[in-house]
């Protein structure tokens, strides 16, 4: 099967089976190309892998131009499964063994840039070790550089891409290396990929490096390459197909893809990003969450001491499970309201197996349907779900306030902390905001009835403030 790229055609079989490079500055379209590349990959029925440390890739699943793609999020802010170091190499084998494309969202609260590395190497090395039966897949590596940079810092991940590079064939399996600056990927890797994309490119090293890349390679038309790379608009590029049969680099206007791009906007969740609803993936997950022998649970979550139940606590929430229980048996489709007959969403069976992730998913789009007060904390699961009387706020996990509401939610403000305290806590968590910004996000959820100021300009979390966890 070959599918069009501008005026080239590609064998998908060929193009999933090399190594491909996609370079350009940032905006200039890679992702886009790589994620359209994917949909093609996945059309000519191959699976793939993405690691993608920016969240983007998670929106192949929403319909753009034409359809979503029936892909599994691991990890990131809307993962459909987690993500961490331990649990890798069984999702790994889960996906080859399912034929199902997963994305590894590195772009994940819990996971430091040395978890990147190890969940990459993992991963890696278990295809490397056990793909060759599955038959041929595709693995595609944004940010390239976190791990095969020129500079050499993390030696084991280099190594493992490296064997992916010169021996992921006998594995049946191809990659495609996605960065800004060409001169930033290790050399000794690009110089083995088949096929380049290059986007638009600027700065004089950068020029450089690929000047005499283009030079060595004696790349027909190269100094029209070369001038024409920094003004190159969006979503253009020269394509440079080797492989057997070398084609001279070719202008090419990328495709337009079938799934949703995001643009800024929208990832800052500014804008609802689509009408239509992503593709469902709840069988292959149901699947995959089975077959996981260890459910992989994220590595670095921050252990939460439990303190100890007092009876009055015990029985609230003896009340709270029988109120959930109610709800349970009310979405198993017992006809409790006449509009019921109306509608057309399938009532979750209990039947069989307990189904978790189906029932979940349930209870969560009801309760959001049905409870519009609710402070959403947006982070991995276990979600975070505030619930507040008076008012609803948005907080993503990724931003302040939803770094402190996490902090609140751990009971970190229950004896009172000052703003300075929360701002060691959060340094030592790895961000370290800027105190006006803290005292503006704190001031809020005071304002909001989260905390009160107390003496000594200590807050202290509001007591009988309902935090659940779902
Ligand atoms: N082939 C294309 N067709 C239409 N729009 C594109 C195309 N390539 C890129 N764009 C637009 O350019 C923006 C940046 O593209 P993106 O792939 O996210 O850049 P990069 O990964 O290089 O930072 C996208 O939001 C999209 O709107
Ligand atoms: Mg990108």
């Amino acid at each position: 099967m070959t599918f069009r790229f501008g005026p080239l055609s590609i064998d998908a079989v060929e193009y999933a089976s090399q190594g491909n490079a996609i370079l350009g500055i940032r905006d200039s379209g890679k992702t886009y190309t790589a994620t359209g590349l994917a949909e093609q990959v996945f059309d000519a029925g191959i699976p793939f892998f993405a690691f993608d440390p920016i969240g983007v890739w998670r929106w192949l699943r929403v319909p753009g131009a034409g359809r979503g793609y029936p892909v599994v999020v691991a990890g990131g802010k809307a993962g459909d499964l987690p993500l961490s170091v331990d649990g890798t190499a069984e999702l790994v084998r889960q996906a080859m063994a399912g034929g199902v494309s997963l994305i590894f969202d590195l772009f994940d609260i819990t996971l430091s840039k040395s978890d990147w590395r190890k969940i990459v190497t993992v991963a890696v090395r278990t295809m490397l070790h056990e793909n060759q039966a599955h038959g041929l897949r595709h693995v595609f590596i944004e940010e390239a550089a976190e791990f095969v940079p020129q500079k050499v810092l993390d030696g084991v991940v280099y190594a493992e891409i490296e064997k992916l590079a010169r021996m992921g064939g006998n594995a049946r399996l191809g990659y495609t290396l996605i960065n800004q600056r060409s001169q930033e990927v290790s050399k000794a890797i690009l110089e083995l990929c088949e096929n380049v994309f290059l986007h638009r490119q600027r700065g004089k090293n950068a020029l450089e490096n690929m000047d005499k890349w283009l030079q060595v390679a004696e790349a027909a038309e190269r100094k029209k390459i070369i001038s024409s790379l920094p003004e190159l608009p969006q979503g253009q590029c020269w394509a440079w197909l080797g492989g057997d049969k070398p084609l001279p680099p070719t202008l090419v206007k990328v495709p337009t893809k079938n799934s949703l791009h995001p643009d800024r906007r929208v990832m800052r969740g500014d804008v609802v990003a689509a009408k239509a609803a992503p593709v469902d993936v709840a069988d292959f997950i149901a699947r995959m969450r089975g077959q996981l022998s260890q459910p992989a649970t994220p590595a670095t979550t921050p252990k939460r001491k439990e303190p100890e139940v007092t009876g009055e606590e015990a029985d609230r929430l003896r009340t709270e499970n029988a109120e959930l229980k109610r709800r349970l048996a009310a979405l198993e489709g017992a006809p409790a309201a006449p509009s019921q007959a109306a509608s057309t969403a399938a009532p979750v069976s209990l039947e069989g197996t307990f189904d978790n992730e189906r029932l979940y998913q349930a209870i969560k789009e009801r309760l959001v349907k049905e409870a519009p007060g609710i402070l959403k904390v947006l982070t991995i699961r276990p979600e975070l779900e505030v619930k507040v009387e008076r008012r609803t706020v948005q907080a993503d996990g990724s931003s302040l306030k939803g770094r402190i509401a996490q902090l609140i939610a751990e009971g970190f403000f229950n004896d009172g902390k000052t703003q300075s305290a929360a701002r060691s806590e959060l340094k030592r968590r790895g961000s370290d905001p800027n105190s006006g910004n803290l005292w503006r996000e704190i001031t809020a959820l005071q304002k909001d009835g989260f905390l009160t100021k107390e003496s000594g300009d200590a807050y202290r979390a509001v007591e009988g403030m309902k935090v659940n966890i779902v």
